[in-house]
């Protein structure tokens, strides 16, 4: 939904400088046509079969992406009371909420049963024994599934890798029994499912199967003991293309899964993330200046670490395009922000053919962009558009300077 026309970068029908000439830069700019054709993917590989597809919001959760969503009938995958406060103001279901999260406060839990939720995918015994007597407060029962670490290697970047011993997700698969049994006993205590998160960028899906054996041996192996679980939710983790990868195809594992699973009479939820969001957007910068060096030359953009903290953080690799081609020769270049920090660049060694003022798409800017955002520098949160044929929406505005300091209060 990202393509050259006339040697201009649009999204769908509209040219990226249009966007920027009435949203200003830098912004996020996401396409209708390429969010729905992501979930429609994964519900098509799904169909015929008893499952919900449950967004994991954290990879972006503004309230146009929420809508188009809900309206497609997918549910949410939350991890805090802000993100359920977002589904509601978005016309969500709670009824299609799960609530993952090792630190689920008291007020938050209270919220979600108070909101009607399906799950709460409870990460330790403290937290079940909370969720517990909040529940038997309330005259409610929560429904609840472990989240459980099946100790499976994902193979991704460590600091988005879940499923291992050491990791602080899920309770331990040796000690879900157990804790399946306690629950059990329990009144204020529903127990609906089972659930697993390995990681986050996977590049194929075996390690995603691999857990899914582990898991469904324990399903398998508390059915035995009388406890019957109604749901086993996957996760999310499928990878996407920023670079070369090849991202794991979304029909090829959901086959896979569905043989597995076979006729237990579980329904299957999918907490899908990136896959569904990631190429869906890009950030529009402009350049400021051109910065000529011995040793480096820097293109420093109107764009910075504190709206695209990735590559400051993980060393990811995001494509950066110019959205005017040209036939000239390219200059190799860091391409960098504002930003106080050596840490804030985009990308390194690219080469591009740009002058001071022209336009950078940064690619594949849909997942973990916007919602980890920061004022960091002062600098205002970035305006957030959605391309929807020959239309672009303002989904959110560009943060006002005055909106930095609202909340603050000088000392009299
Ligand atoms: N479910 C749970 C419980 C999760 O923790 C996550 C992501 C997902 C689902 C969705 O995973 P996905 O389908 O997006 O891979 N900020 C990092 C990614 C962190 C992922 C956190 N959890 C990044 O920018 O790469």
């Amino acid at each position: 939904m990202f393509e050259f026309r006339n040697g201009s970068l649009h999204a769908e029908s509209v040219p990226l400088e249009a966007v920027a000439r009435e949203f200003g830069t830098p912004c996020f700019v996401y396409s209708r046509a390429a969010l729905a054709a992501a979930l429609a993917q994964f519900q098509s590989a799904c169909s015929g079969h008893d499952t919900l597809i449950c967004y994991a919001m954290k990879a972006n959760s503004n309230l146009a992406i929420l809508g188009l969503f809900a309206g497609m009938g997918a549910g949410f995958d939350i991890v805090s009371g802000g993100e359920l406060a977002r589904v509601i103001a978005a016309g969500g279901d709670p009824r299609k909420v799960i609530f993952s999260g090792v630190g689920k406060s008291a007020a938050e839990m209270r919220y979600a049963l108070e909101s009607g939720i399906m799950c709460f995918n409870v990460e330790s015994a403290a937290e079940l024994a909370r969720l517990a007597a909040v529940a038997a407060d309330m005259r409610r029962r929560a429904p609840v599934s472990f989240r459980v670490n099946p100790d499976v290697d994902a193979r991704t970047h460590p600091y988005i890798s879940t499923g291992l011993k050491e990791s602080k997700f899920g309770v331990e698969f040796e000690a879900a029994p157990e804790l399946y049994r306690a629950a059990s006993r329990l009144p204020q205590i529903e127990v609906v499912g089972i659930d697993c998160h390995i990681g986050s960028s996977l590049t194929e899906y075996a390690p995603l199967v691999a857990a899914l054996d582990k898991m469904l041996a324990l399903v398998d192996r508390l059915a035995a003991e009388g406890i019957r679980l109604r749901h086993l939710d996957l996760g999310g983790g499928l990878g996407i293309r920023y670079r070369d990868e090849t991202p794991p195809d979304v029909s090829a594992y959901l086959r896979e899964v569905f043989g597995r699973v076979g006729a237990r009479g579980l329904k299957l939820l999918f907490e899908p993330g990136r896959s569904l969001v990631g190429n869906a957007g890009l950030l529009l910068t402009r350049i400021e200046y051109l910065k000529p060096g011995a040793a480096r030359n820097f293109v420093v953009v109107d764009a910075a670490m504190n709206d695209l903290i990735r590559p400051a953080l993980y060393e990811a690799w995001h494509a950066i395009v110019a959205v005017r081609n040209s036939e000239q020769p390219g200059t190799v270049y860091d391409v960098v922000g504002p930003v106080c920090e050596s840490a804030d660049f985009l990308g390194k060694g690219r080469e591009l053919a740009v002058s001071e003022g022209d336009l950078l798409a940064v690619m594949s800017a849909g997942a973990y962009a916007m919602c980890m955002s920061s004022n960091y520098n002062s600098r205002p949160r970035a305006a957030e558009v959605m391309v929807d044929g020959d239309r672009a929406y303002a989904v959110r505005e560009r943060e006002r300077p005055e909106a930095l300091f609202a909340l603050e209060h000088l000392l009299r």
